[in-house]
């Protein structure tokens, strides 16, 4: 296996100019199957379905070339857009494995600073000079963990931008937040602040992923009718600061206990733009279930 990580690591070179190649026809692609799909529902934008997997502190290099091999043939069919969000020494083998394939490769987290004395920290220029096309920004345990409050995610998602990073934004209410009735303000607050000086195109290209913290790795989900008001909470103020067609073209996902066993009732719902999925990714065999949601019997 080492020598494999070793060939891996000598081909990266010719890899980076092959993405930078490869990711202007997938583009090209993409806008070709978005105007299409536009046309097709008589001027009326559909939204794609976004399925992220973040394997949080998981898997190791060897386990991540099996993984993406295995997960390419179970979902090369697909018409949803399929996301791996990986530890940063992961990122590599990632991106290498998964070269012609139509999964896309995401941090976990970046710094808001370009460069500069902030030991242990990654830059998005760094994120970016590798070829990574996403990054999750203020998930929970980020904010939990690591104190990351709404205006470093607000920092963190203008450097993404600033350096050609999509950010996946994470914003959810505790269960005290939610029994007390709260859930409203707050996920539309953190929405708000989080996207506070973005210009609308950006606010378009932003993936927000919606996930109750008590639904996080608990087994606990919330019901898929709470899941899509809560998200239709954040379009509505979305609208209100941005305009209803961003509003209605920006993707909003579902996360919190996502399995193949509930993927299919919460991604149909009219606002639920997918999912972003922690423990259910771990395995490419549930994951490639959860990404064909819309193929299950
Ligand atoms: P979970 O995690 O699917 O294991 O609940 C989701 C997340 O933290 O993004």
């Amino acid at each position: 296996m080492k020598s494999i990580l070793f060939c891996y690591t000598m081909v990266l070179s010719v890899v980076t100019y092959n993405n930078v190649i490869h990711k202007k026809y997938r583009l090209t692609l993409l806008y070709i199957k978005n105007e299409s799909v536009k046309r097709a529902n008589g001027g009326i934008f559909m939204r794609r379905k976004v399925i992220a997997g973040n394997w949080k502190m998981n898997m190791l290099p060897d386990e991540t070339i099996k993984y993406i091999e295995e997960l390419s043939k179970l979902v090369g069919e697909t018409q949803n857009e399929v996301i791996l969000c990986v530890p940063f020494t992961d990122l590599f083998y990632a991106l290498l494995t998964a070269q012609n394939t139509n999964i896309k490769i995401g941090a976990q987290n970046m710094h808001f600073e370009e460069k500069g004395a902030y030991t242990g920290e990654v830059s998005a220029k760094m994120l970016k000079s590798i070829n990574v096309e996403y990054v999750i920004i203020g998930h929970s345990e980020r904010r939990h963990y690591f104190n990351e409050t709404d205006e470093s995610v607000n920092k963190k998602i203008k450097a993404a931008f600033a350096n050609g990073l999509k950010p996946i934004v994470c914003v959810g209410e505790t269960l005290e937040q939610r029994e007390a009735g709260k859930t409203a303000e707050v996920i539309t607050k953190q929405t708000e602040l989080a996207l506070e000086g973005l210009t609308q195109e950006q606010v378009e290209n932003t993936i927000i992923a919606y996930e109750p913290i008590w639904a996080i790795g608990t087994g606990k989900t919330a019901t898929s009718e709470d899941a899509n008001n809560s998200i239709k909470d954040i379009r509505k103020k979305i609208a209100e600061i941005y305009g209803q067609n961003v509003a209605d073209s920006v993707i909003i996902q579902y996360g919190g206990s996502v399995k193949s066993k509930n993927a299919k009732e919460l991604f149909t719902m009219s606002d639920i733009d997918g999912g972003l999925v922690g423990g259910a990714s771990l395995d490419p065999e549930e994951f490639s279930k959860i990404v064909n949601f819309d193929k299950e019997a």
